[in-house]
C-alpha cells in the first residue's frame, strides 16, 4: 500500500485514510492504486462490513495531483489512474461512509456521490474545478449530482466551480450532517460502526435497491466522461492551466472563491 494511503480495520469498519497533508492530500497515482487495492478488499473480505474514507491533516482531499495531467514528453496517460479506483466504487456493494474536513476539491466532492452517508466539519468546502482546470466533471457526477442537488444546482457548482460551503452542500442534499471539525471524525466513525452492526445481508439488499438505478447508469456515464475527459485533457487549454497551476501561478484556477 502507498504510504500515503493508510487503511486500518476498526470493528468492522475498513477506516481508509488519504494521508498527504503537505500537499493537502492531493491524490497521485500511487494513492489511487492504493485506494483501489483497499476497496477492494472491503469488497471482497467478510471482516469488512463498511468502509469509511477519511483525510490527514484537517482536508479531505485536494483531488487529483494536477501532476498527473502533464506527462513531461507532452504525451498523456491512455488511461486516467482514477479508474480502477471509480470501478472500485462502483462495485463495492457494501457502505461507505465520508468524513469531509477542509477542502474536498475534485474527486474529494464527486466521490461523495457514491457515499451512503456524508458527515462534513462546519470548515468544510467542496469544490467542482473541472472546467476551469480545462476538464469536465467525472465519476458520474454530471448525471448523479443533479439527481441529488437539482439541475439548477448542479449546473451552478459544476459550471462556476466556486466553493460550496458545507452549509450549503447539507441544505441541498449532498452531505447528511455538518459538525465541528472535532465532533466530524467521531461522528463520522460511529455512524460507521452503526451501519457496521445491521444485519449485513439486509442492509446490503436495501442499499442495492435504492441504487439499482444510479448504478447501471453511473457505470456508462463514467466511461462517456473519462472519453471527453480524456479529449480536454490532451489540449492545450488544459495542458497550460496545468503548467500554470504547478509553477504555482495563481491565475492558473481562476474560481477559488
Ligand atoms: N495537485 C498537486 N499539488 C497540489 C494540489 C493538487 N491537486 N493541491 C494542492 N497542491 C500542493 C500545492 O502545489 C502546494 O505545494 P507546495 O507546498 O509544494 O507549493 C501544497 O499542495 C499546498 O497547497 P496550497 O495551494 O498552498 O494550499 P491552500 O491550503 O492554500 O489551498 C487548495 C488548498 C486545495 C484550495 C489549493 O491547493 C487548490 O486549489 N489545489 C488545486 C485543487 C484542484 O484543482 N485539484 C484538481 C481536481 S481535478
Amino acid at each position: 500500500m502507498s504510504s500515503d494511503i493508510r487503511a486500518h480495520l476498526d470493528e468492522r469498519v475498513l477506516v481508509v485514510t488519504l494521508d498527504r497533508p503537505a500537499k493537502r492530500n492531493a491524490i497521485t497515482a500511487e494513492m489511487y492504486a492504493a485506494m483501489a487495492r483497499a476497496i477492494e478488499r472491503a469488497r471482497l473480505e467478510d471482516e469488512v462490513n463498511v468502509v469509511l474514507l477519511r483525510g490527514e491533516g484537517g482536508n479531505f482531499t485536494s483531488g487529483n495531483d494536477i501532476g498527473l495531467f502533464v506527462s513531461s514528453d507532452g504525451a498523456a496517460h491512455a488511461e486516467s489512474p482514477a479508474v480502477p479506483f471509480l470501478r472500485a466504487v462502483l462495485s463495492l456493494g457494501k457502505p461507505m461512509v465520508a468524513c469531509v474536513r477542509g477542502h474536498a476539491v475534485g474527486i474529494g466532492a464527486t466521490v461523495l456521490l457514491h457515499c451512503d452517508y456524508v458527515v462534513a466539519s462546519d470548515d468544510a468546502r467542496l469544490r467542482f474545478p473541472f472546467v476551469d482546470l480545462g476538464l469536465c466533471p467525472e465519476f458520474a457526477s454530471t448525471l448523479l449530482l443533479q439527481r441529488v442537488v437539482g439541475r439548477t444546482k448542479a449546473a451552478e457548482w459544476l459550471l462556476l466551480g466556486s466553493q460550496v460551503p458545507a452549509a450549503e452542500a447539507f441544505l441541498a442534499g449532498l452531505v447528511n450532517r455538518v459538525m465541528p471539525p472535532e465532533l466530524a471524525e467521531e461522528e463520522a466513525l460511529s455512524i460507521a460502526k452503526r451501519l457496521a452492526a445491521k444485519p449485513q445481508q439486509a442492509l446490503r439488499a436495501t442499499r442495492a435497491l435504492i441504487r439499482d438505478a444510479d448504478d447501471e447508469s453511473a457505470s456508462a456515464r463514467v466511461r462517456r466522461e473519462s472519453a471527453v475527459f480524456d479529449g480536454l485533457r490532451r489540449s492545450d487549454e488544459a495542458q497550460d492551466i496545468f503548467k500554470r497551476f504547478l509553477g504555482r501561478q495563481p491565475e492558473a484556477i481562476a474560481a477559488r472563491a
